[in-house]
């Protein structure tokens, strides 16, 4: 059977992408960004996950306000690094998994999930910058990648507490599938940030430690969060921590922390991450 042998949880500034795919990540502001994923790289090259369900927000680049799905799963072959206006960057094309994303569909769908099945998208900023931050620079990404889209641009977004009860469907799903597989499930954006309006460059520091306690050791209490609190003490931006819950939903109760990081500030964000192994 598949087992979920980690979660891991990670921001997602496009800024970051940019820094590596423009060779400054060694600059002094990018130095100690890249420094909280040195032991990941490390972690990541020995634990060879054979998937990665990838949980992350699209920026109006594979859907527009014409389209707004909540949830929505990739699953078809592949799905190529989106264009977000300065062309796409030079990263591989994400190969999917079919078999297991239609498996977990059908077990969510049919434990009353309602998602979007997408078949052809391209993946932005909010996938690939994950990616290069844990595996940096490969020619192709060493593992198949199942994008899983959570609408936390136009509001409403979903409640904490929905995202991480879906989460508890997805790792019921992972774990039902007949092949022998190590597949980690990745919860992605944050930690607190506003790129918009007159709190513009807001970041709680006290706000996301407290979230990264709470998402370890108390998850149930990080699910009651309303989601009005994001906004008002993470940002607006800061709602992408939702995603954060879908991941930890996945994990067993009990979790092992081997690595936690925080850095501010990375562009106009809080950069937090976390890679917790399942079972404890
Ligand atoms: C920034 C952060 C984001 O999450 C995003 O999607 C776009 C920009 C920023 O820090 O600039
Ligand atoms: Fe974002």
């Amino acid at each position: 059977m598949a087992r979920i042998t980690a979660g891991v949880s990670t921001s997602h500034v496009p800024a970051i992408g940019a820094a590596l795919d423009l060779g400054k990540s060694a600059e002094p502001y990018w130095a100690p960004v890249f420094q909280g994923y040195d032991f990941s790289k490390r972690w990541i090259a020995e634990e060879k996950p054979d998937v990665v369900f990838l949980v992350y927000n699209d920026h109006a680049s594979a859907f527009s306000l014409d389209l707004i799905p909540t949830f929505a799963i990739g699953c078809g072959e592949e799905f190529k690094p989106a264009d977000e206006g300065f062309g796409a960057r030079p990263v591989p094309v994400v190969h999917g998994h079919p078999e297991l994303a239609w498996h977990i569909t059908q077990s969510v769908i049919q434990d009353d999930f309602d998602l979007t099945i997408v078949n052809k998208m391209d993946v932005d900023h909010g996938l690939t910058v994950p990616l290069s931050l844990m595996f940096g620079q490969p020619d192709a990404w060493p593992c198949k990648v199942i994008p899983f889209a959570v609408n936390v641009v136009q509001y409403p977004p979903p409640s904490g507490a929905r995202c991480y009860a879906l989460g508890k469907a997805i790792g019921k799903a992972i774990r039902s599938f007949d092949q022998d597989l190590n597949v980690q499930i990745w919860g992605t954006g944050g930690m607190s940030h506003q790129l918009q309006g007159p709190r513009a460059g807001l970041i709680n520091q006290e706000f996301d430690n407290k979230f990264l306690d709470l998402l370890i050791n108390d998850p149930d209490a990080a699910a009651r969060i309303p989601h009005l609190d994001y906004v008002r003490e993470a940002g607006s931006e800061g709602i992408e921590l939702v995603m954060w819950l879908i991941m930890r939903g996945a994990l067993e109760a009990n979790v092992d922390l081997l690595h936690r990081f925080y850095h501010v500030p990375a562009s106009n964000t809080a950069v937090g991450h976390l890679i917790l192994k399942n079972g404890g």
